[in-house]
């Protein structure tokens, strides 16, 4: 028996029998303030992107274990573009943060094949009545190699086409009436005439909004086939229909904000909220930032249509939070891990995350009408295509060289030699 492991037991005794609210005991007391080890956690959700749904994660966690201290520590950068080196380099040293932040699935595979993550079914998942609660689809990503090596927290849609309700009214465009990704370009072409507004707000400084964009216009310009058979490497078997929705995406190059190169997602959002754009493509995180937003309310502010062409598809993005071999805070870590697949997690986080919970029994109304939307969509979906860019759909070696065939793209715009860089990915 280890020295937590004795620690633990004397505290669950304590508790059981009582004696730890006896006066007198002082010393004790001190002693099973000393309990658990510093829980240090890692994520990339800082400002619009999505702080305030984890800080009410913590303060729901703070309550149930006042005695665990919690030392956030953040990295930002969308879509971790920043958090993932970091990690990488400290799972690598064996000097793991307790817990990180995670795309589950096949990006977690190279950490499982090093052996680097934990079987955490005992001590996790058949808490909280996790393996019965939980949707099939986060429950495979969370044992990517066979065994639960971590916890999801949420599930967030790709395919979403957000817009300012004003400026797209002033346009005179009918969102709804799009039905293919290319028809977007000449809708954005009326924005430009008719409004002061941009068409399309989009950062184009990190390659993964460009990535997520082209890979929803392959989707919804080619259809569920042609979208997988890429995410399986048969690129060039799909050569035309690959280099059409490169053009697409070009094609709607004109529309962008001209700082787009200089600027971060949430500052791209900014120019939706205040009326300077009128599209704008992302993950349901950015209807997040809109919830802290005053004034700027769903539906007469922002409003939110199926990207065009995928009206049947949700294509998911997820972050969860593993358990690390050689972990600093074991007790801490499984009791934040238990945490993180609890409904009361669950329902502190996802509202105001702009995502839907994995859990199938989180009570709806806390989420309101547009992730009510969400779920309603999520439930009568044919199927739900796992993201690209996030990590779902291809392995981290090929998802890093896709992001070096989208970076080409993003400086050069040059379709024919991002198609070439797309299939090198593969090889
Ligand atoms: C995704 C992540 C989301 C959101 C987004 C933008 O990868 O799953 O939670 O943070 O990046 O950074």
């Amino acid at each position: 028996m280890g020295v937590n492991d004795d620690t633990f037991s004397r505290r669950s005794y304590l508790k059981a029998t009582g004696t730890a609210s006896v006066a007198g005991l002082g010393g004790l007391t001190g002693l099973l303030e000393q309990d658990f080890e510093t829980l240090e956690v890692q994520h990339w959700w800082t400002g619009g992107d999505g702080a305030q749904a984890i800080q009410a994660l913590f303060d729901g966690f703070k309550q149930e274990y006042p005695d665990i201290e919690v030392n956030q520590n953040p990295v930002s950068g969308g879509a971790g573009q920043n958090l993932q080196t970091v990690i990488k380099k400290r799972v690598l040293n064996d000097n793991p943060p307790s817990s990180w932040q995670a795309w589950p699935g096949a990006n977690l595979l190279p950490y499982t094949r090093a052996n680097k993550l934990e079987d955490i079914q005992e001590s996790v998942w058949s808490h909280n009545d996790m393996t019965n609660a939980y949707l099939k689809g986060p429950k495979d990503a969370a044992r990517p190699s066979g065994s639960y090596v971590t916890v999801p927290l949420n599930i967030h849609r790709i395919n979403n086409l957000f817009y300012n309700v004003s400026v797209i009214e002033e346009a005179g465009v009918d969102p709804s009436s799009l039905s293919k990704p290319s028809d977007l370009v000449g809708a954005m072409e009326q924005v430009q005439q008719n409004t002061d507004a941009v068409g399309m707000a989009n950062q184009t400084k990190s390659g993964w909004s460009t990535m997520q964009l082209w890979a929803t216009v392959l989707l919804g310009e080619h259809g569920m086939d042609t979208y997988t058979a890429f995410t399986e490497g048969k690129v060039e078997q799909n050569q035309q229909a690959i280099k059409n929705s490169l053009q697409i995406v070009k094609d709607y190059r004109e529309f962008f904000n001209d700082d787009a190169g200089s600027i971060s997602w949430t500052e791209a959002n900014t120019k939706v909220i205040n009326g300077q754009a009128g599209f704008f493509h992302q993950g349901d995180w950015a209807a997040g930032m809109y919830r802290g937003q005053d004034g700027f309310e769903f539906p007469d502010a922002w409003n939110q249509v199926t990207f065009p062409g995928t009206e049947n598809y949700y294509m998911l993005n997820m972050d969860s939070f593993p358990f690390p071999t050689n972990n600093p805070s074991p007790e801490a870590t499984t009791r934040f891990l238990r945490y993180v697949g609890s409904v009361d997690a669950q329902k502190r986080f996802n509202p105001k995350k702009g995502s839907i919970p994995p859990r199938t029994d989180v009570p709806t109304d806390a989420f309101g009408p547009f992730l009510q939307s969400q779920m309603e969509d999520f439930k009568n979906s044919e199927a739900q295509p796992p993201s690209t860019a996030h990590g779902l759909a291809v392995d981290p070696e090929t998802l890093t060289n896709l992001s070096d065939a989208m970076a080409t793209f993003i400086s050069s715009w040059n379709v024919d030699r991002t198609y070439r860089g797309m299939v090198q990915a593969f090889q």
